[in-house]
């Protein structure tokens, strides 16, 4: 795709506020001088906010005022005018019921911050899971020239020899425990070896699958992705990313222009490479709602089928993201992608340049850690959408995460109504469950869980997991951590709390699972299935005011994006001017 620059100089948004010699435009100028800037900083240069997601109880993010400098320093250098914008940061570590739950909130804000105040460019700077999507989409709203840079990944994790995956090894030691392999003073000595410096989860998870899905769509700088959170180079790139949205703005360089239905399919081919999180598959889907691209579940069937898992990482394969940036990073992702003919190569990107000619010399220094094809984990990596009576509007598996004998099997359902249910029961000795079963959890899902929260990949019956079986299929409407595995159907939609038929699966339903085909099925009757449903009644309401009620009355389904109706589209950066 050619893109034409926009004329330069010219007048730029900004310029309402600060431009003038009116009362308002002193109004909004003098303020500003408080804080000690010369007056010539407000002669139309491009003025740049930085949206940062900083917070002490974001950990993951916990570096970025310090990154937010060197964005400064390097638009500063570029001839902008920078100004630091703090703004929701829905961490996943510590946000309850979910960080999920707030996505939308902080997609809200973000947007509202950008239209309403003088920002003509924007630099998204994010890290956990959810920060990357809800900035991104509320910049895509506004269609206001914006970058992302990412915090990067934590270096990796080691435990008594071993690599420690963020939230992969939280999970495969709490079975351990179950199963009775690990103690808890072990599980206890290995919390510090997560951690060790600034920076999000070092597996492949939902943070660097964002991240890496920001640098798909040509949204981010090549090579932005795989950089630890403490190396240098992640200076640099913050540097480089402030010089870069200044020219941006002079260009006039917009998230309608790069992120196209091309850029989308870019991205979701480069999930199945790299064994990325099924979150993704939600937050792709609301934010292409928000630029207004026409993008589906179908889409992600269709671009991922014929794309090898090649990046060897957690939780799919053995490495983390130190060595994954060590190896060349999505860079070489890409070239081999680009290589397959499974890439748009003329799709545009922050560069002002093709994704191809980013990445067309890309070196892959280990073998071990981007495969060749032939050592793939996984021939069909993409996300698989399953569909059938069980979800009429879709429900996904990840194919790289999930065990090869289960991917085709018929089996008892165990159901659990709500969380609560499963956790009073699943610990029990006397629960009627094998490991030939399929696990059932309703009620977790958008509305009924509110946020959806990642409890899909719920742990085995510890009676199971004490004979080494480590697998089972597991059906629900909630999600799951981008950093956990398992044969795993997720994002069941209708979910249960909306009606749809997971709320009236019982235990002892036959319910046959067929990846390859593409079928999740409940073995009942279309008989007996509607009259189900027509005994069926909603949940009581969970809230009767406040943002949670708002949440629960506004949410869409998993299938579309889990976004509110009324935030869907672009609403462009038009301001009403102010009365002072
Ligand atoms: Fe924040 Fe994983 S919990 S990146």
């Amino acid at each position: 795709m050619t893109f034409k620059p926009a004329k330069w100089p010219r007048e730029l948004r900004s310029q309402e506020w600060y431009g003038g010699n009116s009362r308002d435009n002193i109004y909004h100028r003098g303020w500003l001088k408080n804080q000690g800037h010369p007056h010539d900083l407000f002669d139309g240069r491009p003025v740049i906010g930085i949206l940062n997601t900083w917070s002490d109880l974001t950990p993951c993010n916990g570096h970025l005022r310090e990154l937010a400098e060197k964005v400064k320093a390097g638009v500063w250098e570029a001839g902008g005018f920078p100004l630091e914008v703090p703004v929701f940061s829905a961490s996943e570590n510590t946000f309850r019921p979910t960080a999920m739950m707030y996505r939308n909130l902080a997609a809200m804000a973000v947007e509202e911050v950008m239209r309403a105040q003088p920002i003509d460019g924007a630099v998204l700077l994010v890290g956990c899971d959810k920060t990357t999507p809800s900035l991104m989409m509320g910049a895509a709203s506004t269609d206001i020239p914006s970058i992302v840079v990412t915090g990067g990944p934590m270096l990796n994790g080691w435990f008594r020899g071993e690599r420690v995956g963020s939230g992969t090894a939280l999970w495969q030691m709490s079975e351990d425990i179950k199963a009775g392999k690990m103690t808890q003073e072990d599980f206890l000595d290995a919390e510090q070896a997560m951690s060790r410096s600034s920076g999000t989860c070092n597996t492949m998870g939902t943070a660097s699958t964002m991240a890496s899905m920001a640098e798909a769509l040509g949204m981010a700088l090549s090579g932005n992705a795989a950089i630890p959170g403490v190396d240098s180079r992640r200076r640099v790139m913050a540097q480089l990313t402030g010089r870069r949205i200044v020219q941006m703005v002079k260009d006039d360089l917009k998230p309608s222009d790069i992120m196209t239905k091309q850029a989308f399919e870019n991205a979701i081919r480069v999930n199945g490479a790299i064994g990325g999180s099924t979150n993704a598959v939600i937050h792709m889907l609301a934010l292409a709602g928000r630029v207004e691209v026409d993008l589906t579940l179908d889409d992600w069937d269709r671009c991922g089928r014929d794309v090898p898992t090649i990046v060897n990482l957690m939780p799919s394969g053995k490495y983390l993201m130190e060595e994954f940036f060590y190896a060349g990073g999505l860079p070489v992702v890409l070239r081999r992608l680009g290589e397959a003919g499974l890439l748009h190569r003329d799709a545009l990107t922050v560069s002002g340049t093709t994704i191809w000619d980013e990445v067309k010399e890309a070196r892959n220094w280990n073998e071990d850690v981007i495969l060749p094809v032939d050592k793939a984990l996984a021939a069909s990596g993409g996300i698989a959408v399953l569909r059938g009576n069980l979800a009429p509007n879709g429900a996904v598996l990840k194919p790289s995460a999930a065990s090869p004998h289960l991917m085709q099997h018929r089996g008892r359902a165990v159901v659990f109504e709500d969380i609560d249910d499963y956790k009073a029961r699943i610990i029990d000795d006397a629960l009627d469950i094998d490991e030939t079963c399929v696990m059932v959890l309703k009620n977790c899902g958008p509305k009924g869980y509110p946020g959806m929260s990642e409890v899909g990949n719920m742990g085995l019956p510890p009676k199971v997991l004490k004979k080494g079986i480590t697998d089972m299929v597991r059906i629900s409407d909630a999600r799951m951590s981008g950093t956990a595995y398992g044969t795993v159907v997720l994002h069941t939609a209708p979910e249960a709390a909306a009606g749809g038929p997971l709320a009236v699966v019982r235990t002892g339903d036959m319910i046959e699972l067929d990846v390859e085909a593409r079928r999740i099925h409940l073995d009942i009757t279309d008989e007996e299935l509607a009259a189900r449903l027509d005994a069926w009644t909603p949940p009581a309401p969970m809230f009767k005011s406040g943002f949670s009620k708002m949440f629960v009355d506004n949410v869409e389904g998993a299938d579309t994006g889990a976004d509110f109706a009324v935030l869907k589209g672009q609403r462009g950066n038009e301001v009403p001017r102010d009365s002072h």
